[in-house]
């Protein structure tokens, strides 16, 4: 079996990306100075990020709306704890956009100050899994895990990155009420994009014409964004994140329920039983299948 852990840095019990972790942000997260209006996009890997990063940049640029400046959005709503470009965030304009996988205990304290806003995206586990198989095939520094099974038990391990898939909802969720947090579910936005973008600009203050929320819309399909340079991470992938990339994207299906394609009868039992174990009594509800 592909030993995942290889590829991986545990560092204050949780998986991180074996390099161009930011380690001396994350030793001192407590000393980052958050900003009250900065966001804070959080999710577990496979859960809908780029594309949240996408929504995000398009309701806070309009010259990403109007396509009038070239920025990725990559860019626009950068890693936090990860380093691909060299960034100051201290020297950042206002208001800061960053995307994390951080789970709750490892972001700033500053985030306590309500404030500062928090999308946690969250999408059912099985989808999550079958999306994250295919990333880690897509790039061989992740290691190959060649079969759904093989790649099951790491994730039902917790041996990946982003650690164990039910801690981090858990956590994040059990802990809201210590943040300024918007839970908002990867198939809520798939089965109604425009009544999600309206939810996240009330969360944000952000009041947007009609016609602004159109482009939003319109530019975060998955159809668009995968034809978007800008948007697909397709360069990010190409020149920046620094590993070879073998066939794959990062918008492969963006669909709900694709797992029953990929899981057995018995792999879904499987899975299901631990699920039920460790979400019993969690009051957010999953959406598996249209
Ligand atoms: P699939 O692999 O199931 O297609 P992340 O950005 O967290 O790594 O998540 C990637 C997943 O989100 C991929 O899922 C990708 O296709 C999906 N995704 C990205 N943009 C999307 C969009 N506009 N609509 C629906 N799904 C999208």
């Amino acid at each position: 079996m592909a030993d995942l852990e290889t590829n991986l840095l545990k560092f204050k019990g949780y998986y991180f990306r074996n390099e161009r972790f930011n380690i001396n942000l994350l030793e001192n997260t407590d000393d980052f100075e958050v900003r009250d209006d900065d966001v804070f996009l959080v999710t577990y890997p496979k859960s809908g990020t780029i594309w949240c990063q996408q929504i995000l940049s398009l309701i806070y640029f309009e010259e990403h709306r109007k396509r009038t400046e070239h920025l990725e959005t990559a860019d626009r709503v950068p890693y936090f704890e990860y380093m691909f470009e060299k960034l100051d965030f201290d020297e950042s304009p206002s208001p800061r956009l960053f995307t994390t996988h951080l789970p709750y205990y490892l972001v700033p304290r500053g985030l306590k100050n309500k404030k500062a806003k928090i999308i946690y995206v969250y999408r059912n586990p099985k989808d999550v899994m079958c999306s994250y198989f295919y990333f880690v095939n897509m790039l061989p520094i992740f290691k190959a895990a060649d079969t759904i099974e093989e790649f099951m038990k790491q994730f039902l391990e917790g041996k990946v990155m982003g650690s164990l898939w039910f801690d981090h909802i858990r956590g994040w969720y059990e802990h809201r009420s210590h943040f300024n947090i918007q839970f908002m579910a990867y198939e809520e936005m798939k089965k109604d994009l425009r009544s999600s973008v309206l939810k996240l600009c009330k969360f944000l203050g952000k009041d947007l014409s009609g016609e602004a929320v159109d482009d939003v819309v319109r530019q975060a399909t998955f159809e668009s964004m995968k034809d978007d340079p800008l948007a697909n991470y397709e360069n990010v992938l190409n020149t920046r994140v620094g590993v070879t990339r073998r066939e794959g994207h990062f918008l492969r299906k963006g669909t709900i329920g694709d797992w029953k394609n990929h899981m057995t009868v018995e792999q879904n039992e499987r899975f299901d039983k631990i699920f039920q174990e460790q979400m019993k009594d969690f009051p957010l509800q999953f959406l598996w299948d249209i």
